[in-house]
């Protein structure tokens, strides 16, 4: 397992903060390790024999993770996803020989996740030799992080004082919190999700970029275990994503842009002395017709070529203290 890469992102706080760019990783996102660790514990319990047949609901990067480890390892993946798949990672999924089933009908909470398990569960009941990796619920999921994510952080950086990390499974955090619970409990792990997510509390809302946020609280999140957590619009995660381009030269997905405009909206959890990780879990080009579209941009959010240009530092806080 590697550390990734590591890039201090100066102008944004006054603390040292480090963006941990989970891009590196093979099928380039975070999601490798927790396909891995998913696949791993699956053959240590004797779960999967050679041709195998696997189903998952995702979002497009634990897909592709799972797709290309099926085909390393002989087995046959079925990827049930939605229309806010980036259509790149759809095809990177089936250039890796996977099937596609993309369900159209929302959920009652206006997201497609409860009609993606609506549709695998349907399949599972009609045939019993298909198995459901099932990521929202697979304690393999915090496992990859609590083996792999804290202690790399820790490897990398050493003295951290605070790590910022997005929630969609609740995988990432949920592994970390517990991992620098058990080993560095001095520090303070600050969750983030989209506005109009169901998974802290709050209430449903549209979103349109993967990656962060359910419309349904996944079993593997405990809310007791919860520390510090931030809401964030998708439309300042969108400002940050390009800030980061612009100023920084990192082509960064939406879920970083999130992270990053949390960490923007309350500069005074960041002072000058403190050291603090963000996980970037993948980069920007599965964007490109989205998140770093003006047409898309100005459609989704309202946001013109001359309001990305803005600095976040100057446009934030006063926003986030308005609404
Ligand atoms: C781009 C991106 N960001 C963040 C996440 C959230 O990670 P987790 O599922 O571990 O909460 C995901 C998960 O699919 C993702 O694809």
């Amino acid at each position: 397992m590697t550390h990734g890469q590591m890039r201090q992102i100066e102008g944004l706080v006054d603390a040292r903060l480090v963006l941990k760019l989970e891009w590196f990783n093979p099928a380039g996102s975070i999601k490798w390790k927790t396909a891995q660790s998913i696949l791993d514990a699956a053959e240590r319990e004797g779960r999967l024999h050679p041709g195998a047949r696997l189903i998952e609901s995702s979002s497009g990067n634990l897909g592709i993770a799972l797709a290309a480890l099926s085909a390393e390892r002989g087995y046959r993946f079925t990827c049930v996803v939605d229309p806010h798949a980036a259509r790149q990672s759809v095809a990177t999924i089936r250039a890796y020989g996977a099937e596609i089933h993309e369900v159209t009908e929302r959920d009652a909470h206006g997201g497609y996740l409860g009609t993606r398990i609506a549709h695998i569960r349907e399949l599972v009941a009609r045939d019993p030799d298909l198995i459901w990796t099932n990521q929202y619920a697979n304690p393999a999921n915090p496992a990859a992080h609590y083996d792999h994510t804290g202690p790399e952080i820790v490897a990398a950086i050493g003295d951290v004082d605070c790590v910022v990390i997005g929630a969609g499974t609740t995988g990432t955090l949920m592994g970390c919190l517990r991992y620098f619970r058990d080993h560095h409990p001095k520090v303070q792990v600050l969750a983030v999700d989209s506005l109009g997510s169901l998974t802290f509390s709050g209430s449903a809302g549209p979103r349109h970029i993967p990656g962060l946020g359910t419309s349904r609280r996944p079993e593997i999140f405990r809310a007791e275990e919860l520390g510090d957590a931030i809401l964030i619009s998708e439309t300042a995660a969108v400002h940050l994503c390009h800030w980061l381009a612009r100023c920084h030269g990192l082509l960064a997905g939406g879920s970083t842009g999130s992270v990053l405009a949390a960490i923007a909206a309350f500069p005074e959890i960041f002072p000058a002395g403190r050291t603090v990780v963000a996980i970037s879990p993948d980069s920007g080009e599965k964007y490109l017709d989205t998140v770093y579209n003006a047409a898309w941009v100005a459609d989704r959010f309202g946001l013109s070529a001359e309001d990305l240009a803005c600095d976040p530092r100057e446009v934030l806080p006063q926003k986030v203290a308005a609404e």
